[in-house]
């Protein structure tokens, strides 16, 4: 238990794809309440997923009303974690959402990338690389922006009357948080301005050339900040008066929660998507394209300059148990995935691979759609659902390769966390397919954590030292491989054939 002064407790709001969760916690990583809601997405059309953003701030205003601070305790600061590149607009007039909130993982933007990487002067979809990071994808936020304005009436009619405020969803939170219409803060932090494609990576920045690239001169970008940064104070409800002072995405926030914070510290989250970030400390490091890494800000705390990481997107992880779930119903509940997947001893030579939303790293193919190949017979749900459990495992392993490609020295194992690794059989396949240890802190709020770090780190309430040099927070569970190099490298090859047939367009 947490000998810290019970005054100091940081509260973290974790506004994640799947679901919302607000966490108050003590500086030795303690969950003293949490509280969690799963939040609806709208799937209208294949590969289209919408959030309405009202329906976002009532989770966060929910949860946060349902928290109980310990009696004699205060809470000294307000953390924001959030999902990435969703895009959000609303009116500056009323405060209102113009559209849904268009999620990360919606893929409706494929002809807008087409056309923007034809507007490039060498057709190439990595031109902003060396200024932004990323490619020219249907996952960033300023390619979604645009389809809004070129697509909705309200969207466009705002844009031309200069009303149009954009942010990604922390943006939209501290907004609300902050008073809405009434007064209420248009800010961001650097990690989710790095996501937009928007941000100069070196002046950390919004950049000339690519807000004119896109036509966005006219639109209410938020203001960019450091991830520990006093972000506003809170206007109304149980937690009115305590400043948010910190803000991070969610991926960046879990690398901070797993204190990754030197150079060559690594992570991957298994949450709907599954993200594996890389620290390369005050470096940003631009890798060949063809590897397909994202470089991205990891944070910056307060007087230091930002970190930087490589990253490697999933789009699909626990998103795919969702849909054994929900949409072909062969589980009850996500728990179940593995009970089932154990009960094979292998996947039967099925491979699933789960390209809902296109591939993202290393292929960045928008034309790439799910499929299941090697069914026989003797195929049954146990086989797919551990196929599912594989398949993002296999995916981890190829952004694996590509980090090892990016770096002087080989990784030598991997810290995990999220949703999917509470399976010790995921836990265990993934360690067989690469080779290296898994290793599993038992501290599952790491996403939320990172934030209370930064909030903490924000108003001086938590101590550095303490939260970085300290002991683990709880046990570590390593997971090693069982299996020969010989039959992983074969069913990796495999794996490989699968992928080549989720390609639509040849
Ligand atoms: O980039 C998308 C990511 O932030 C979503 O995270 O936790 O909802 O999979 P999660």
């Amino acid at each position: 238990k947490s000998n810290m002064p019970a005054s100091k407790l940081v509260l973290s709001i974790d506004q994640g794809t799947s679901s919302t969760r607000v966490i108050l916690f003590d500086a030795k990583a303690n969950v003293r309440h949490i509280h969690q809601i799963e939040v609806e997405q709208i799937n209208q059309h294949p590969g289209w997923c919408q959030m309405d953003p009202v329906a976002i701030m009532s989770s966060v205003n929910a949860c946060a009303n349902a928290i109980t601070v310990p009696e004699g305790a205060t809470v000294a600061a307000v953390g924001i974690t959030n999902q990435r590149e969703t895009t959000v607009v609303w009116d500056k007039k009323s405060g209102l959402p113009l559209a849904d909130a268009v999620v990360w993982l919606d893929n409706r933007t494929r002809e807008t990338v087409a056309k923007l990487v034809g507007k490039t002067p060498s057709n190439n979809k990595n031109h902003f690389q060396r200024i932004c990071g990323l490619p020219i994808a249907t996952y960033f936020s300023a390619v979604k922006l645009r389809w809004l304005i070129d697509n909705e009436p309200a969207v466009q009619e705002a844009h031309a009357d200069g009303r149009l405020m954009f942010g990604t969803v922390d943006s939209w939170l501290i907004y609300n948080l902050t008073g809405g219409v009434d007064g209420g803060i248009h800010v961001t932090d650097v990690t989710n301005a790095s996501r937009t494609m928007l941000m100069n990576l070196s002046t950390l920045q919004w950049d000339k050339e690519i807000i004119e690239f896109f036509g966005f001169e006219n639109v209410h970008l938020p203001e960019i900040k450091k991830s520990s940064d006093v972000f506003g104070i809170i206007k109304s409800g149980p937690f009115a008066g305590v400043p948010i002072s910190g803000c991070l995405g969610d991926q960046q926030a879990a690398l901070l929660g797993q204190r990754c914070i030197h150079p060559g510290d690594l992570k991957n989250t298994y949450g709907t998507g599954c993200f594996m970030l890389f620290n390369t400390g005050n470096e940003a490091v631009v890798p060949p394209s063809e590897y397909g890494l994202l470089t991205t800000v990891a944070y910056q705390l307060p007087d230091e300059p930002p970190k930087y990481a490589l990253e490697g997107s999933i789009a699909i992880a626990g998103a795919a148990v969702r849909w054994l779930r929900d949409n072909l119903g062969i589980i009850q509940n996500a728990a179940e995935v593995g009970e089932l997947a154990s009960r094979v001893e292998d996947t039967g030579g099925v491979y699933f691979v789960t390209a809902f939303s296109g591939l993202y790293a290393p292929y960045w193919r928008d034309d790439a759609r799910g499929c299941i190949i090697g069914l026989t017979q003797y195929t049954n749900k146990s086989h797919i659902c551990r196929a599912t459990l594989e398949s993002v495992c296999w995916q981890t392993k190829e952004i694996v390769e590509m980090i090892n490609k990016s770096s002087s020295t080989p990784l030598k194992r991997l810290k995990v966390d999220g949703g999917l690794t509470a399976s010790d059989l995921c836990m265990q396949l993934q360690a067989d397919l690469l080779g290296i240890p898994v290793e599993r802190p038992s501290m599952a709020e790491t996403t939320a954590f990172g934030a209370a770090i930064a909030a903490g780190l924000g108003v001086g309430a938590w101590n550095r030292q303490e939260l970085f040099e300290g002991d683990d927070f709880g046990e570590v569970k390593v997971f090693e491989s069982v299996i020969e190099e010989e039959e992983r490298n074969k069913r990796f090859l495999l794996w490989k054939k699968a992928v080549e047939k989720s390609f639509v367009s040849a």
